[in-house]
């Protein structure tokens, strides 16, 4: 299942760092399933493993984009990847734990931060993205 992101819920308004967003819910709202689910550690610890290797691919990636274009909070916005990397590293430290109920909480904080950083300093990064003149064409797919 594919989900579209729109204004409402955290489209930043540039395509590719909306699709990378997409994935980042889906392996959340996966992980989310496996653990409500009762599904074996093996396979929670197996999805976290991919989120955090997507997470850090996609930061590289925004980063990467900030810099081509000087952006001007890049420190600032790069702190709070840090930070999240931090949490999902820490989430799979309580899972690998056994602990399902903090696994749990822990998760659903994790989503509500990601959606506010989309929301927040993602959707800023778009909008500078979209006023640069030397725009790198769109992928062709
Ligand atoms: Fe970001």
């Amino acid at each position: 299942m594919t989900m579209s992101l729109t204004t409402d819920n955290g489209s930043v308004g540039f395509e590719a760092l909306d699709s990378e967003h997409e994935v980042q819910i889906e392996l959340i709202n996966a992980l989310r399933q496996a653990v409500e689910q009762g599904q074996k550690g093996a396979l929670i610890d197996e999805i976290l493993d991919q989120l955090i290797a997507y997470t850090n691919a996609h930061f590289m990636s925004e980063q990467l984009l900030m810099r081509l274009y000087a952006y001007p909070f890049y420190e600032s916005h790069t702190q709070e990847h840090d930070h999240l990397i931090e949490q999902v590293q820490s989430l799979q430290e309580r899972c690998r734990a056994g602990d399902i109920a903090m696994t749990l909480q822990t998760g659903s904080a994790l989503r509500e931060w990601l959606l506010d950083h989309i929301k927040g300093l993602d959707y800023s990064l778009g909008s500078y993205l979209n006023k640069q003149d030397s725009f790198l064409p769109p992928i062709q797919t």
